[in-house]
């Protein structure tokens, strides 16, 4: 079974958007306990909170973008839809066991390990340069 652990690595300097991914990735870190504990209520519980949680950080990323006219905000503002429709479908084979939990918790983990090195660390040095801590 993966592991989903923050790293220190993943920190932007934006204070808001460092605190939300780490509660996002201890949200994954409790979905894949509740996929360890075996119950289908804490896993439902456990899915609908993540997903609403990254939903509710994707909406504050995209109005920081729109506030500081972000010149990358159409392909930011795409991988995060892609990545909702991803998780979303994601989420629903966690729960009927379509897939082996291992493979589905990797691969919505992994997703934030690139977007957190890529288009997350432009955003965030972007927004510190206009004085956005
Ligand atoms: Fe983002």
């Amino acid at each position: 079974m993966t592991t989903v652990r923050w790293n220190e690595g993943w920190r932007l300097g934006v204070a808001k958007m460092d605190r939300q991914h780490e509660r996002i990735v201890g949200l994954l870190a409790g979905l894949e306990s509740a996929c360890a504990g075996g119950s289908g209520e804490a896993l439902e519980e456990a899915a609908a909170e993540a997903l609403d949680y990254i939903d509710y950080h994707f909406t504050m990323e995209q109005r920081l973008m729109e506030e500081w006219d972000y010149p990358e905000l159409g392909e930011h503002v795409d991988e995060h839809d892609d990545y909702m429709v991803q998780a979303a479908d994601d989420l629903a084979m966690l729960q009927d066991g379509a897939e082996p939990a291992g493979a589905v918790l990797g691969r919505l983990a992994d997703w934030w390990a690139g977007h957190l090195a890529g288009p997350d660390r432009r955003l965030a040095e972007f927004l510190r340069e206009h004085g956005v801590k």
